[in-house]
């Protein structure tokens, strides 16, 4: 179905033909863009943004760009198209029709699954509301910006669902997406990441490549779900998100090649000597991987789970990309896991979490591969590395356990040494200014090797009035 862009909400549901739940979302609409003047970026609010926004849910061109102030960003409503005949793809009722109504007895788990999901989106917006006042560069607040309204959008996709197919119950969750805050003492968001704030670009980097992949691959398991619109919904939301993951490569790539040049430069790679350059330093960036990374891993939830096995089970929840696994159904075989008591053998179902994540783990390699080339090219010898699973972990059977990046038990001193000091903290902070003239960017980065959608850099993405 075309995205219907006249009416108040764009969307591609067909809208227009239900009042009651036009009316429903048209009453949450004005509560979102409070929330989004107060709780999103705190600044350029008025500026006009470069900003691509969804047209169609075509894979070739589904976006316009165009220059919107931010708050007049037309959020919407946009799922994949409908497959007929779509079925249940794993689980106790493969082969059944993909149910298009939420079945009763799955109701407040699916509930609990979309509103865990939804909580996410706005909390990154609130995390990163500072970030525009030290951005290195206009291109890079314009991908800030861009990330921001995404997430709003993937909030509006969440709170669709509830509104549509969870009546009142839903109503007020999506309430309550707005009432929870990152960071706030009372009313807190859902997953403890999301009550951090993200105050400096390194972390905003980080936080793309690493958490934001986190959510790819939790999008792509719900795509998966028995419950089509839920599937439809996370379909469309990944075409958005990989645009995310891009931010976070090229930002870490850029601060890679800036540095490797100023080690070439003066014949260094002693962090002392290259701090006084105001590059960050390879090992600060490895100590930020670590911490981001690992935390990361603690969304997947514990290795061994049987809340996983049960959304499988009934078919809620997916593995990435079910398709290409051979059995769908799982029941009967075991995987073999490593614990702090050794190898255990754990049924395939209650794994799920596990599989997933090591879906993840491949995908985040694939920058490292990058990233060590370009360090071995400019001549030295040095590697980034993602950690092992058990290191720095809070959830699942290593949580709490002592082990270095390498997975050697260690002492809690030797991990605290991996992770960022307060020391590497204030000196990034230190690096933080805001650079506002197009085309320049912030010492410790470099321009991108393009800009968006085939601009230059020194567009002008955020114009200011
Ligand atoms: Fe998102
Ligand atoms: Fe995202």
């Amino acid at each position: 179905m075309a995205i219907d862009y006249t009416t108040k909400i764009p969307n591609n549901v067909d809208l227009s033909n239900d009042r009651a739940l036009q009316r429903a979302l048209e009453h949450w609409q004005p509560a979102f863009i409070d929330w989004w003047k107060d709780l999103g970026p705190t600044s350029y609010q008025d500026a006009d943004v470069y900003l691509r926004t969804a047209t169609s849910v075509d894979a070739k061109g589904w976006a316009t760009f165009g220059h919107v102030k931010m708050p007049d960003y037309r959020w919407g409503i946009f799922l994949a198209d409908q497959q007929t005949d779509r079925t249940i793809g794993f689980g106790d009722h493969k082969g059944k029709p993909a149910w298009q109504q939420v079945p009763s007895e799955y109701r407040s788990v699916l509930r609990r699954l979309i509103v865990t999901q939804g909580d996410t989106e706005p909390a990154s917006v609130e995390q990163q509301r500072m970030l525009a006042l030290t951005a290195p560069s206009m291109y890079d607040m314009r991908n800030l910006f861009q990330v921001n309204v995404e997430e709003g959008r993937h909030l509006w996709a969440m709170v669709y669902l509830l509104h549509a197919y969870f009546g009142r119950d839903g109503r007020e969750e999506a309430e309550e997406m707005l009432h929870r805050h990152s960071g706030d003492e009372d009313h807190p968001r859902i997953l403890g990441t999301f009550n951090e704030p993200i105050d400096d670009w390194l972390s905003f980097y980080m936080f793309t490549y690493f958490t934001d992949r986190d959510g790819k691959y939790q999008l792509k398991s719900l795509a998966e779900s028995g419950f089509d619109p839920l599937a439809r919904t996370c379909s469309f939301m990944l075409t958005e998100e990989a645009h995310h993951m891009f931010v976070g490569e090229t930002g870490i790539t850029r601060i890679i090649k800036r540095t490797l040049d100023e080690m070439q430069k003066l014949g260094s790679d002693d962090p002392e000597v290259l701090r006084k350059t105001g590059v960050m330093d390879l090992p600060l960036l490895q100590r930020y991987i670590n911490f981001w990374y690992s935390s990361a891993l603690d969304l997947f939830g514990s290795e061994i789970s049987s809340n996983a096995a049960t959304y499988f089970a009934n078919g809620l929840k997916g593995r990435p990309d079910e398709t290409k696994f051979e059995d769908h159904d799982c029941s009967k075989t075991f995987e073999e896991i490593e614990t702090p008591d050794g190898l255990e053998q754990v049924a395939t179902r209650k794994a799920m979490n596990l599989i997933t994540r090591n879906a993840y783990v491949h995908d985040c390699g694939i920058g490292f591969t990058r990233w060590n080339r370009l360090i071995k090219k400019a001549g030295f010898d040095f590697e980034l590395a993602l950690p092992v699973d058990k290191y720095h972990r809070t959830v699942g059977v290593w949580a709490e356990q002592n082990f270095d990046p390498q997975g050697k038990p260690c002492s809690p001193e030797t991990v605290a040494a991996s992770l960022p000091s307060e020391a590497d903290r204030a000196y990034v902070k230190s690096l933080m200014v805001g650079v506002t003239q197009p085309g320049k960017c912030a010492n410790w980065t470099c321009p991108p090797d393009r800009g968006i959608n085939n601009m230059a850099f020194d567009f002008d993405y955020v114009r200011t009035n």
